[in-house]
């Protein structure tokens, strides 16, 4: 599977657009180009940023962070929120360590609680509620965790789902992997159940948003 975004020319011009950053995620940004591991970019990153301060999050969970990436924006703008907790959670040790030294160069590490184990179990052993659950991870694992992301975000609280494009896979018929099924799975459990309310913004490889309804329709 490819990693580049769904309409590339759009994506690029998309970051074009993003406001200056830190040089540390600049530098986060090269490497994700030089390694070709799959983050979620500037103009994703901004997105999240943006939404984070919108609704005044000061409690998010990330699912599959990576070396903190993402998590770099949703702390950024948590601590311009007035400050709380950004959880970052990734199954490998490495890419956690990678974060923790990207995170401490932004000055954002008082703010992140780093967990190196499975996603959906870490997030049902919070026993909390959150303003933002982010998630990034397997694509087949998508529909299985919905239920645990439901139980643990707080009322009006916000659930951001990447790569709802899937490079564009979700287009073609023929293509039946467990990765594009959990993609189609969980779109369409999101966008059928009318106790949710979503829209998926296009913004690289497609993100997502999704709220519960606070009370039931007529
Ligand atoms: C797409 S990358 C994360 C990118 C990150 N969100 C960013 O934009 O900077 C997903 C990462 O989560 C890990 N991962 C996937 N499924 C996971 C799971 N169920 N639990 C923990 N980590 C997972 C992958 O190994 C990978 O390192």
């Amino acid at each position: 599977m490819p990693i580049e975004p769904f309409a590339p020319e759009l994506s690029a011009y998309l970051d074009t657009l993003v406001a200056d950053r830190p040089p540390e995620i600049r530098a986060m940004g090269a490497k994700a180009r030089q390694t070709s591991f799959p983050i979620v970019g500037p103009a994703a990153g901004q997105f999240c940023y943006f939404l984070t301060r919108s609704i005044g999050a000061r409690k998010v969970f990330e699912m599959g962070s990576g070396y903190g990436y993402s998590t770099a924006w949703f702390a950024q703008a948590v601590r311009e929120n007035g400050g709380g907790v950004v959880h970052h959670t990734v199954w490998d040790e490495q890419l956690s360590m990678q974060a923790r030294d990207h995170l401490s160069k932004l000055g954002l590490t008082d703010l992140v609680q780093f967990h190196v184990a499975e996603a959906v179990q870490t997030l049902s052993e919070t026993g909390e509620r959150f303003d933002i659950i982010f998630n990034d991870i397997l694509k087949r694992l998508y529909p299985s965790a919905l239920p645990v992301i439901a139980e643990h975000l707080a009322p009006g609280g916000v659930l951001i789902s990447d790569n709802m494009l899937w490079h564009g896979a979700i287009f073609d018929r023929d293509d039946r992997s467990e990765d594009t099924r959990g993609i189609r799975d969980f779109t369409r459990m999101l966008t059928t159940d009318p106790d949710w309310i979503s829209t998926l913004v296009p913004i690289r490889d497609g993100l997502l948003v999704s709220r519960r309804r606070l009370e039931r329709r007529p």
